[in-house]
């Protein structure tokens, strides 16, 4: 019966979508208009109760989505000044992340669609990063080299239109940001480790030798468990001796090494391909050194770079209705049957 509804269903330029993500430790909605236009956007973190474990406790997350999704979904409806009823489609993320977490946002999502008669629209969280930068810029359009750099994922992308992406590299072994998160545990620092590392980085200087990146050889793929080990090397050979060393210029050497080879494939990407603007998305993004650097190398060259905030770049909802709007556009509409994934495919 649902299923036969939603097949005469017209599809809109201005529909009103609400998102739903739960992929991981925040439970996210947002209210989208158009694709683009970000009418709310709430976010309920349960990061505060994983900090005594290293990391992302999966049941303990679960169990934070199913007592915050009505209280978020019903924010984000109350702060865009609409009521269920204005929804034309809810979106949701279906995958990637942790399994249980997922289930709670692709069941409630479900629930709510089909009490509402309007379209489900499954979402992938990775490409839902990749459609951040469309979230209030009315300019951007494909073709665009993206980068994507995350918890999960590093890789430079060509987005040749709005459903149509080329992967030309990703990395070999570890995502950036999970170098990041294992750097900042060597270094003693909290869980979540990115934001951490970037804060001590700041106050050092990039002076610890560190090996090479992947250059030319590895085209546009990357590796970041070398430079991991590297800098584990680095301060155990230091403790071992005795000696003194900075933690601040380990970090900040570590950072320029992990952010400098992204910044240089994606614009050789930019260069190989002759597509002038360039985009980013995932929580590496929000890295200050990451957007300074990737800025000043795209101005030098009369690039266009596009790069959400840094709100956007960390999970949130808004981004999964704006992939949601694109999907929507399509006629991509998932059954009651949907199911919840731990792993989907980079693009
Ligand atoms: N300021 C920052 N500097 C570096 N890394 C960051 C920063 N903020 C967040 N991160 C990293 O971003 C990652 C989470 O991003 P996210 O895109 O949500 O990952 P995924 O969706 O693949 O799980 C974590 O590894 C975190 O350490
Ligand atoms: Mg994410």
């Amino acid at each position: 019966m649902y299923t036969e509804k939603i097949k005469d269903y017209k599809i809109k330029d201005d529909a009103v979508i609400l998102a739903i993500e739960s992929s991981c430790d925040e439970t996210a909605a947002a209210v989208i208009k158009g694709g683009r236009h970000i009418l709310s956007s709430e976010i309920m973190s349960s990061s505060a109760e994983h900090i005594k474990f290293g990391g992302v406790v999966p049941e303990i997350a679960s169990r934070a989505h199913t007592v915050a999704i009505s209280l978020v979904v019903e924010k984000a409806i109350e702060s865009a000044g609409i009521t269920l009823q204005d929804l034309d489609a809810v979106a949701v993320t279906y995958g990637a992340g942790l399994l249980g977490a997922l289930l709670v946002g692709v069941s409630y999502a479900k629930a709510l669609a089909f009490s509402l008669g309007i379209p489900l629209v499954p979402v992938s969280h990775i490409r839902g990063h990749l459609s951040a930068s469309y979230l209030e810029n009315k300019e951007l359009e494909p073709p665009f080299i993206s980068l994507l750099a995350s918890g999960g994922h590093t890789a430079v992308i060509v987005v040749k239109s709005y459903t149509e992406y080329q992967i030309l590299g990703s990395t070999l072994d570890d995502a950036v940001g999970e170098a990041f998160d294992k750097v900042a545990r060597v270094l003693g620092l909290s869980y979540p480790g990115g934001p951490n590392v970037e804060r001590l980085a700041r106050e050092g200087e990039n002076n610890v030798k560190l090996p090479k990146m992947l250059k030319g050889e590895g085209g546009y793929n990357f590796s970041y468990s070398g430079l991991k080990t590297a800098v584990i090397n680095y301060k155990h050979g230091k403790e071992q001796r005795g000696e003194e060393f900075s933690k601040a210029d380990l970090a900040c050497s570590f950072q320029c090494s992990a952010v400098d080879i992204l910044v240089q494939k994606a614009i050789e990407a930019s260069d190989e391909f002759g597509i002038n603007t360039v985009t980013a998305g995932g929580g590496v993004v929000a890295n200050g050194y990451l957007r300074d650097k990737l800025l000043s190398e795209c101005q030098k060259r009369g690039k266009t770079l596009i790069l959400p905030p840094k709100w956007l770049c960390t999970d949130n909802a808004a981004m999964i209705g704006a992939e949601g709007y694109i999907q929507y556009k399509k006629g991509n509409f998932a059954g009651i049957d949907l199911n919840a994934k731990a792993r989907v495919d980079l693009a």
